[in-house]
């Protein structure tokens, strides 16, 4: 473990230019006689190495219109450049406006939260989670930390965000700070989750209870901290875990990629719209589940489908086990003993025929037989999204940077 820390710890290097960013920002922010608190990995000391960023949390009293914060950090933003603190910022939008500023290729979001016991904006829990988590982590427990965060990261666990549908920064720290180590977090993956686990940190957790993975918030009883986390996300989670510890699978994983050699491939091409990434995964998981749905309800089988965006396009590709399936659709019917289902199955259909194992069959002729074919035309049945709904080419050859992509972990 002492060797692998040594590669995923930051550098005493990239410590020391964070402190100096620290220092110069929250300097001039007292000066301009804003309360402010640095929150996140960073001031936990979670964060691995090459994530230089850190989260820079301003107060302002519960009576504060919340329609205020926008021209507040735009003047945060203004008085530190001129004051060359930062080299420059832009204004984002998450539930409400922050600060995102450059300096010294560090990144730093300063968000504009309430100084109050209640939770009034989304963010104002992120402060509260520096207060719960700050006493508790031990150096050691910080190192686990990084260590999950790494071993997820591996494996494309990792990540809230709605492209990832994985763990949280925050959520690796409560799940070290409950089991108590890496090995022990690992280890209860392995052997005692299912979907449907739910970790608790008090007796009165009122949130989500039908989430795949449930761990309370302990500043938030109603906030379900692991809500991003698919049930994809929890089942691949659980069997890296497995794998890691039966198997004794590398800490970092080998990139070999089990490509679905023997399946047939077909892909949607489009430039990327000019839309912020949280509509355009939102969108894009959209149409990519209404497609598989379609092509599935008409009798392609579906080994894999995922999204690409890459530079300005944007590709949606599908594994099938053939692009071409048979006109004709075999259809099951009922047992002999279900004496009026039997009738009704043969009148429906007007022929039928009886396997050697007894099953009764019929058949129907397929709409569609070929899948290119149906995506050329693919907009007559399926309704796409506002900013997707534009001219999409169909690929067959898919090259390598999308491919890897595609077949990442
Ligand atoms: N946060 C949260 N839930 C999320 C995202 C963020 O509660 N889905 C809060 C947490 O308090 C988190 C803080 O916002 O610590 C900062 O978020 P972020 O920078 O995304 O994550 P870090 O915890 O800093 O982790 P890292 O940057 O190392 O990935
Ligand atoms: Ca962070």
């Amino acid at each position: 473990m002492e060797k692998i820390l040594k590669k995923i710890l930051p550098t005493e290097e990239e410590k020391k230019k964070l402190k100096n960013v620290e220092e110069k920002i929250c300097n001039a922010l007292l000066k301009m006689g804003k309360k402010h608190e640095v929150c996140g990995s960073y001031a936990r000391e979670t964060f691995t190495r090459g994530n230089n960023e850190m989260d820079i949390f301003i107060f302002y009293p519960e009576d504060f219109p919340e329609d205020k914060f926008k021209d507040e950090i735009i003047k945060i933003g203004k008085e530190l450049k001129r004051k060359k603190i930062i080299e420059d910022y832009e204004i984002n939008y998450a539930s409400h406006p922050y600060l995102q500023a450059k300096t010294d290729g560090v990144k730093i979001d300063i968000v504009p939260c309430y100084d109050s016991d209640k939770i009034i904006s989304a963010v104002d829990r992120t402060p509260k989670h520096n207060r719960f988590l700050k006493d508790k982590l031990t150096d050691q427990m910080k190192k686990d930390v990084v260590l999950l965060k790494v071993w997820l990261k591996e494996r494309n666990l990792y990540g809230a965000e709605i492209q990832h549908e994985g763990f949280s920064g925050y959520l690796c720290e409560l799940l070290v700070l409950y089991y108590g180590s890496f090995e022990n977090v690992i280890n209860a993956i392995a052997k005692e989750w299912k979907p449907g686990i739910k970790i608790f940190f008090t007796n009165n957790y009122k949130g989500p209870v039908n989430d795949p993975l449930v761990v309370e918030d302990p500043v938030d009883p109603k906030r379900n901290v692991a809500s991003p986390v698919s049930l994809k996300t929890l089942i691949k989670t659980i069997i890296e875990a497995r794998l890691y510890i039966e198997e004794k699978k590398d800490f970092f994983l080998k990139k070999e990629k089990k490509l679905f050699e023997n399946s047939q491939r077909i892909a949607l091409k489009t430039k990327k719209p000019d839309i912020n990434d949280e509509i355009l995964w939102s969108q894009l998981k959209t149409l990519r589940k209404k497609l598989v749905s379609f092509l599935k309800e008409k009798g392609f089988d579906i080994l894999k489908s995922s999204c690409v965006v890459i530079k300005d396009e944007i590709w949606i590709i599908f594994d099938l086990k053939s692009l071409k399936i048979s006109e004709i659709q075999l259809l099951k019917g009922p047992e002999i003993e279900y004496y009026k289902d039997v009738l009704r199955f043969i009148n429906k259909r007007n022929y039928y025929f009886v396997a050697e194992d007894g099953q009764i069959f019929s058949f129907k002729y397929r709409e569609f037989t070929d899948v290119e074919k149906v995506l050329e035309n693919i907009k007559s049945y399926v309704k796409f999204p506002k900013h997707l709904d534009k001219k999409w080419e169909i690929k067959k050859s898919i090259p390598k940077e999308v491919l890897d992509e595609h077949y990442r972990f």
